[in-house]
C-alpha cells in the first residue's frame, strides 16, 4: 500500500496517521472506522488555493464528497468555497457555519423547497442545470422578491475516460442544457428575461477520477466559444466560467493522476488562449475538486474475522467487519483500492487474499487480490484513499450501523462522526397502530 499525508509505521511496527497509532484508534473507537487525516485534507485544499487561488481562480469544495460539521469548519478555515446538491448539504453548511457567500447549489432537479431555502440562505451561486428549473427559479425570485446569481451548467459533449456511471460530460446525460440545437442559448435568453435572477456565468463538469487533461482544455473551449456566440445573439458578456471537478487520484497500482499544478496550467492556458480568441474578457475561472481533497485524507479500519481458503481455486477470502455500507464503490464501479495490516505495517507484504466485505452479497468484495502480510482473525485491516464518496454514498443495507469518523492531527483523535446504534437504525420506524393493539 502506498503511504499518503502524515502516514508512517511506528517503531511498535503499526501504521499512524496524524501521529495517532491506528491499532489504538481502532481499540477505542472500534471497526469499522473511517479515520480523516486533518493536515493532508487542509494540504490538498491549500495545494488548490497556491494554484488557484493565487490566480484569481475559485476553488469550491464537492461536498458529495464528504461533508459534515467538522469538514464544514476546517473549508471554511481554508477559504474555499463549497458546492452543495441537496437541502441535506445545504442544511449541514448552515448548521456547520460555512459562510453562505461561498456556497454554489447544484443539482439536476432541485425542489422549489430546496430553491427557496436557497434563497433564504443567501447562497453566492445556484448553478442552473435546465429550463424548467429557470422557469422556477424565476417565480421563487418574484415571490420572495430575492435576487440570484446563477451559473448556466452546460453539457459540453466532452467524453472522458472514466467509468460509465461517473461521465458527465457527453450530451447524452440528464445533466446540463445542450448547445446544439439552441437549448443554451435559450437558457442564456431566458436567463437575462428573467428578473431576479443575474447570469454570471457558465459551468460544467466532465465526469470523475479522470486522469487525463486535455479534456479540461477542450470544454473550456467549448464553453468559451459558445460564450461567443451567446454575446453575439445576445450582447451578454461572460464573466465566470466553472470546469466542475473530477481530478483523479491514486487508489491502486497503474493510477497515475495529473498534478493540481498541471491541472491549473492546463486550464489557465485553454480559458486565456479561447477569451482571447473569442474576443472575450477573460472570465473568473472555477474548479469543483471533490475526491481529490478528500480521497487521500481518508483511511477506513476493519477487524479480520474469518478466513476462508479455497486451495482448489486457489483463493483465501478474508472477511472483515464492514464492506458495501461503509463503502459502495468496489461494488458499484469496480472501485480498486490499496490495503496493509495496520498492527503489522512493518512486516513483507508476501500474501494474496481476497478482501471480503460482510453483506449477504458476493459483490460485496472489498479488495480482490490484495498484497498483505500472512493474516489472522483479529488483524487492523486499514484500507487507504477512502476519504471520498464513502461515508456520503454509505448505506444500512443489512441494517449494519454506519461506522463512526475521527479526525486525526499531531497525535489527537477527534470523534467528529459517532458509530450509529442500534436504536439509530429503528429511530424512524413506526409500528401502526392496527399491530400495536394486536402485541397489546
Ligand atoms: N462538481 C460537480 C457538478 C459534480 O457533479 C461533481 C461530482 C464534482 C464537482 C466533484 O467531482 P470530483 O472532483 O469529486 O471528481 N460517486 C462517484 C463520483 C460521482 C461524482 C459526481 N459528481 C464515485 O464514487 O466515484
Amino acid at each position: 500500500m502506498r503511504f499518503h499525508g502524515t502516514m508512517w509505521v511506528n517503531p511498535a511496527g503499526h501504521l499512524e496517521i496524524g501521529r495517532c497509532d491506528t491499532v489504538e484508534l481502532a481499540r477505542v473507537f472500534e471497526t469499522p472506522l473511517y479515520v480523516l487525516d486533518e493536515e493532508l485534507f487542509r494540504e490538498n485544499c491549500r495545494a488548490y488555493q497556491r494554484v488557484f487561488g493565487t490566480r484569481g481562480g475559485r476553488v469550491i469544495y464537492a461536498g458529495k464528497a464528504g461533508l459534515n460539521l467538522a469538514i464544514c469548519r476546517i473549508l471554511a478555515e481554508e477559504d474555499v468555497g463549497l458546492d452543495v446538491v441537496s437541502g441535506g448539504e445545504l442544511y449541514t453548511a448552515v448548521q456547520g457555519r460555512f459562510p453562505m457567500s461561498r456556497v454554489y447549489f447544484h443539482g439536476n432537479n432541485k425542489t422549489p423547497a430546496e430553491l427557496r431555502m436557497a434563497l433564504e440562505a443567501g447562497i453566492h451561486r445556484i448553478v442552473v442545470d435546465n429550463l424548467d428549473e429557470l422557469e422556477l427559479l424565476g417565480r421563487l425570485t418574484a415571490e420572495h422578491g430575492a435576487e440570484a446569481d446563477i451559473l448556466l451548467r452546460l453539457s459540453p459533449g466532452i467524453e472522458a475516460h472514466t467509468h460509465e456511471y461517473i461521465r458527465t460530460g457527453q450530451i447524452d446525460s440528464k445533466f446540463g442544457l445542450v448547445i446544439p440545437g439552441g437549448q443554451a442559448l435559450e437558457g442564456v435568453r431566458r436567463s437575462l428575461e428573467t428578473d431576479g435572477v443575474r447570469l454570471r456565468g457558465l459551468h460544467c463538469h466532465i465526469g470523475s477520477q479522470i486522469f487525463e487533461l486535455e479534456p479540461y482544455a477542450e470544454a473550456a473551449r467549448v464553453l468559451l466559444g459558445f460564450a461567443r456566440q451567446a454575446r453575439e445573439e445576445t450582447g451578454w458578456t461572460i464573466e465566470e466560467l466553472d470546469l466542475g471537478g473530477g481530478l483523479g487520484i491514486y487508489c491502486s497500482a497503474g493510477d497515475d493522476p495529473p498534478s493540481v499544478e498541471s491541472l491549473a496550467e492546463t486550464i489557465f492556458g485553454a480559458v486565456a488562449e479561447a477569451a482571447g480568441r473569442h474576443g472575450l474578457p477573460v472570465p473568473e475561472v472555477a474548479v469543483e475538486p471533490g475526491r481529490s481533497i478528500a480521497g487521500p485524507a481518508g483511511t477506513t479500519l476493519y477487524t479480520v474475522g474469518t478466513i476462508k481458503q479455497i486451495p482448489e481455486v486457489p483463493r483465501t477470502y478474508v472477511a472483515v467487519d464492514g464492506g458495501m455500507g461503509d463503502n459502495p464503490r468496489p461494488a458499484l464501479y469496480g472501485a480498486r483500492y490499496e490495503a496493509c495490516l495496520a498492527n503489522k505495517a512493518d512486516r513483507e507484504p508476501d500474501t494474496t487474499v481476497s478482501l471480503a466485505g460482510r453483506c449477504c452479497e458476493s459483490g460485496d468484495m472489498l479488495i480482490w487480490d490484495a498484497r498483505i502480510p500472512a493474516v489472522k482473525g483479529g488483524d487492523i485491516v486499514a484500507v487507504s484513499c477512502t476519504g471520498a464518496y464513502t461515508y456520503s454514498m454509505s448505506g444500512n443495507y443489512n441494517r449494519f450501523p454506519r461506522p463512526a469518523m475521527v479526525l486525526v492531527r499531531d497525535g489527537q483523535a477527534e470523534l467528529i462522526v459517532r458509530r450509529e446504534s442500534y436504536a439509530d437504525l429503528i429511530r424512524n420506524d413506526i409500528v401502526p397502530a392496527r399491530s400495536r393493539r394486536r402485541m397489546g
